[in-house]
């Protein structure tokens, strides 16, 4: 355990719905990594709330330790897998904006079940976001874009608007820099709910 830890809210089989205020907009970085894309959205919107979360608390640490040399104070750490946060943790209907950036992409026929983005998946999303939510998605691989744009699409719980987006483009992920330095785009798409 160190110091830090007391920071990161661990999620756990023993914990129910984690408590959100009613009055603050919400917005989530699921696989948040290392956390620049967080950390910049909660410099932006200062009165807003970031959720960071990501399955490997040694990201959460370091994120915390840029957050309190940057004096950042509105953003939680939730280390957790996605699917227990979204199945198990956070209310219903409270998220304004859910960004999933970069996420690992399993690019081999065999490891495409691993996927974070699937029909299902965007059932659980769409019942998290608000009635005016916005998802926001990218990747660097080409054909998991399609994919995830098309499973999106086919739920009929979303409509794509990549204007609820313009106020982030400029905002880039730690991968998604590391990309761009090596010559490769990162596609962006984003959806409201319908
Ligand atoms: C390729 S990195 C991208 C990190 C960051 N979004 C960025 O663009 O710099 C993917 C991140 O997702 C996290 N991750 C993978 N599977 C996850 C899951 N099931 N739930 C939560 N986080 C997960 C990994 O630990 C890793 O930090």
């Amino acid at each position: 355990m160190k110091p830090e830890d007391k920071f990161i809210e661990i999620l756990a089989e023993n914990l129910s719905l984690i408590l959100l205020p009613n009055e603050k907009i919400i917005e989530l970085d699921l696989g948040c990594g290392k956390g620049s894309f967080s950390t910049e959205l909660a410099k932006k919107y200062p009165s807003r709330l970031v959720l960071a979360t990501d399955v490997m608390i040694g990201r959460l640490r370091k994120l915390y330790k840029r957050n309190k040399r940057e004096k950042i104070e509105n953003m939680r750490l939730l280390r957790g897998d996605a699917w227990f946060l979204f199945n198990q943790c956070i209310p219903d209907g409270k998220l304004s904006r859910v960004h999933i950036l970069c996420p690992d992409p399993w690019p081999k026929e065999k490891h495409r079940p691993n996927r974070l983005i699937s029909s299902e998946f965007a059932s659980r999303l769409h019942l998290k976001l608000c009635s005016d939510g916005v998802f926001h998605f990218s990747t660097d691989d080409k054909e998991y874009f399609e994919s995830a744009t098309g499973v999106i699409e086919k739920s009929g719980f979303f409509t794509r608007n990549d204007n609820a987006i313009s106020d982030v483009t400029n905002i880039k992920t730690d991968f998604e820099k590391r990309w761009n330095q090596l010559g490769l785009d990162v596609f962006h798409a984003a959806w409201e709910t319908s």
